[in-house]
């Protein structure tokens, strides 16, 4: 009699986490410094830096996508609102910077100083261009209205001598013409003065200040949601604001999910990620069947807050997934990028996620902790903590527009945990450590970028003496 069960059972892989593996040093000529993270987050946008951070209501808002984004990663704005209010953030953080504003807010010129001091607080803007029958006739500054009186109309105050340009200006020439004048505010005219965009002052110091960001080709920062695979309407809306559409679904290697998402991939011009998967099978049939697929999420059941394996006792550890997706994609010869996705704790643990075939990898853990991550912060016994739960935790699903991701409705469990993380502060400290940290493996694997760790990058096993060993130990640690 053939052993079938027997045989699975023996057939079956070892799906090694990061806790399992140690990169191996190797022959080194770069210096950390030098080293390059610049990667491909999706098939038509690269990051300067391979951080993700997941669609999460713990994690990623408007103020983490626009924070990450200047540090040059990206954020995924996270699904469990209504469609309205993630619009509302997608926009946010295409407004943060731009170097040519599009959709500029103006005055007419019949309109009072009241009026316009209103708008300017409201809009938090300090300067307005007037425009009448969409010729621009004048520039309303902070300046103009400072001692005006609030009944004098716009036209009777406002800057008539106007500086311009046209289309096509670039960076260097409009912060000359800026400096020259003396000016903070650029209009883009046409031959006409009608007017087609605005340059400010702020928005150029921005990109000095931030020379790490991530930006579209418009200037603005790179942005991606989440959808539902079920919700065409919310894919459609994000298109209208965001560089990418993350497809987020607990389990992704799914019939309905895969009919769905094919709808989403005709109707939008944005790069579609779709996720989460598992295996070199699923990785298979997202090549065989899908069109235009631009980014794959890796890793079931790894998260921090997942109780998904212990749940269902179904899963693929990051690392292990993330091995068997590069793998397959290539095999089959496919440069979509991949993102590994869960249980990452540190910075090592990034480079290790890399170097078993990622592009770049999702945090949702790590991102909480930080000040820009909208979970409620708490003082217990001296110390700051911030929320963070699993979307598909009880109290994230009551929220009914998780409901869909970790439960349809004929599987009422949760399968996520709600609890605190350590608080750590700024974004910038937690992204600078993972920098340096990421940097450091990476030199020690004697990789000066991403293709070349791929390359280079040799794992060892690590027994349970090796993981306590590997920990500082035999002193005395304060605190
Ligand atoms: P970390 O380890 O960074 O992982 O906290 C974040 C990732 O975990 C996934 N996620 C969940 N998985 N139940 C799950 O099984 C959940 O409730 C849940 N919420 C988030 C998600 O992939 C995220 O990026």
């Amino acid at each position: 009699m053939t052993s079938v069960f027997g045989q699975k059972l023996r057939e079956a892989n070892v799906a090694l986490t990061f806790r399992d593996v140690i990169l191996l040093p190797g022959w080194v000529e770069v210096e950390p410094k030098d080293i390059d993270l610049k990667s491909n987050v999706t098939l038509n946008h690269k990051l300067n830096s391979p951080f993700v951070s997941s669609p999460m209501d713990t994690v990623t808002e408007a103020e983490m996508a626009v924070g990450l984004a200047r540090l040059g990663g990206v954020g995924i704005l996270h699904r469990n609102c209504s469609i309205e209010d993630q619009v509302k953030m997608a926009a946010t953080v295409k407004r943060a910077e731009s170097l040519v504003i599009r959709d500029v807010i103006t005055l007419r010129p019949d309109q009072t100083i009241r009026e316009a001091v209103d708008l300017m607080q409201k809009q938090q803007i300090s300067g307005l261009p007037v425009v009448e029958k969409g010729k621009l006739i004048g520039l309303l500054t902070g300046r103009d209205v400072r001692f005006a009186d609030a009944d004098l109309k716009v036209c009777d105050v406002m800057t008539k001598k106007l500086v311009t340009a046209k289309e096509g200006v670039t960076i260097d020439e409009a912060k000359e013409i800026l400096h020259r004048n003396r000016i903070e505010k650029l209009p883009i005219v046409d031959e006409e003065m009608k007017l087609r965009g605005l340059i400010t002052f702020k928005d150029i110091m921005l990109r000095g200040q931030f020379p790490n960001a991530v930006r579209s080709e418009d200037g603005r920062l790179l942005c991606g949601a989440a959808t539902s695979p079920f919700d065409l309407e919310r894919a459609k809306q994000l298109d209208r604001h965001v560089d990418i559409i993350v497809i987020d679904v607990s389990h992704f290697h799914n019939a309905n999910v895969f009919r769905a998402t094919r709808k989403i991939l005709d109707a939008v011009k944005a790069d579609v990620v779709v996720g989460n998967i598992g295996t070199s099978q699923a990785a298979e049939d997202i090549v065989t069947k899908l069109d235009g697929v631009a980014g794959v999420r890796v890793g079931i059941g790894s998260g921090s807050i997942c109780t998904t394996s212990e749940v269902a006792k179904a899963g693929s550890p990051t690392l292990y997934a993330t091995s068997q997706v590069a793998d397959k994609f290539r095999e089959l010869k496919v440069d979509i990028p991949v993102i590994a996705d869960g249980g990452i704790r540190s910075a090592g643990d990034i480079a290790v996620a890399l170097a078993a075939g990622a592009s770049a990898v999702m945090m949702g853990n790590l991102f909480a902790r930080c000040k820009e991550a909208p979970g409620n912060l708490v003082a217990i016994g001296g110390q700051y903590y911030k929320q963070y739960r699993g979307m598909g935790s009880a109290s994230a699903m009551s929220k009914r527009y998780s409901m869909d991701r970790y439960s349809i409705p004929s599987k009422g469990i949760a399968e996520g945990v709600e609890g605190w993380v350590s608080y750590k502060g700024d974004l910038v400290t937690v992204v600078q450590e993972m920098t340096e940290g990421l940097k450091a493996s990476m030199g020690y694997a004697g990789a000066k970028n991403i293709p070349e760790l791929w390359q280079k990058a040799k794992f060892a096993m690590m027994t349970s003496a090796g993981i306590e060993e590997a920990k500082p130990h035999d002193v005395m640690l304060p605190g």
